[in-house]
């Protein structure tokens, strides 16, 4: 079953076009991944499937429902969460507040406090702590927590990998298995091709607003990617 079809998507920032004709599809379960070099238009991308870029064009189908025109709200209700680029935490709310925040849709399921915390035991027992002191990798987890509190159907993952040691992001991407096995789907955003290619079913990648290169992510050389990534 699709779970998300994006169709002949166009968005605009004013008179800049930033994407042109973008299709995108996520089968039920699946991990997608986004990948392509900076100003690509994955960020894009993602908020406008999230509903937070209104200036847009084409088709966007989650869970068999037309989306496109509906406000972020609605569709978080729906059952979408996006991690955001950078992570945004609230910074005035302690770690516990910014997990409870992401409850916020009142979507209920497997994801709750205690099971956030099993999933990344390096921040259980500082939900009283304020966001700065963690590292940049506990914050990652903190951001990816918030948006797995409103139980998503699919999630979506903007860089998670940005300005992290790649042991901690490795610490991160295993954590997936155990997202997907709750039923939800993620799309990955990443500027790492292997990383990407590694962590996902099926890879889309994009440059300057248009997908290059897409296909099942074991299928894709290294080369093909490089290709469609720097459009050499
Ligand atoms: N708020 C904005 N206003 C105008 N242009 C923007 C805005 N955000 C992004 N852009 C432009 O849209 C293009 C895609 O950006 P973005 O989606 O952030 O790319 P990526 O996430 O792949 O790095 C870039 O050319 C960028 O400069
Ligand atoms: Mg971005």
């Amino acid at each position: 079953m699709k779970l998300l079809e994006v169709a002949g998507l166009n968005v605009f920032y004013g008179d800049l076009q930033a994407l042109f004709e973008i299709g995108v599809s996520v089968e039920a379960g699946q991990t997608v991944a986004l990948i392509g070099a900076n100003g690509a238009g994955k960020t894009t991308f993602l908020k406008s499937v999230a509903g937070l870029i209104a200036s847009k064009r084409g088709s966007i189908t989650f869970d068999g429902q037309q989306v496109g025109g509906l406000p972020a709200e609605q569709i978080a209700q729906l059952g979408m969460a996006l991690v955001p680029e950078g992570r945004l935490l609230f910074q005035n709310m302690t770690i516990e507040e910014n997990l409870i925040m992401g409850g916020y849709t009142g979507r209920t399921g497997y994801w709750t406090l205690p099971k956030v915390y099993e999933l990344f035991p390096t921040i259980a027992n500082r939900g009283r702590e304020m966001p700065f002191v963690l590292s940049g990798g506990e914050q990652q987890m903190v951001a990816i927590g918030r948006a797995l509190m409103a139980n998503p159907r699919l999630l979506l993952a903007d860089e998670i990998s940005q300005g992290l040691a790649p042991v901690v992001v490795d610490q991160i991407y295993k954590s997936f298995p155990a997202i997907r096995a709750e039923g939800t789907s993620i799309i990955i955003v990443e500027q790492e091709v292997k990383r990407a290619a590694a962590a996902s079913d099926y890879t889309y990648c994009l440059l300057k607003g248009r997908v290059t290169l897409e296909g099942r992510s074991k299928a894709l050389s290294f080369d093909a990617l490089s290709h469609a990534y720097f459009g050499t």
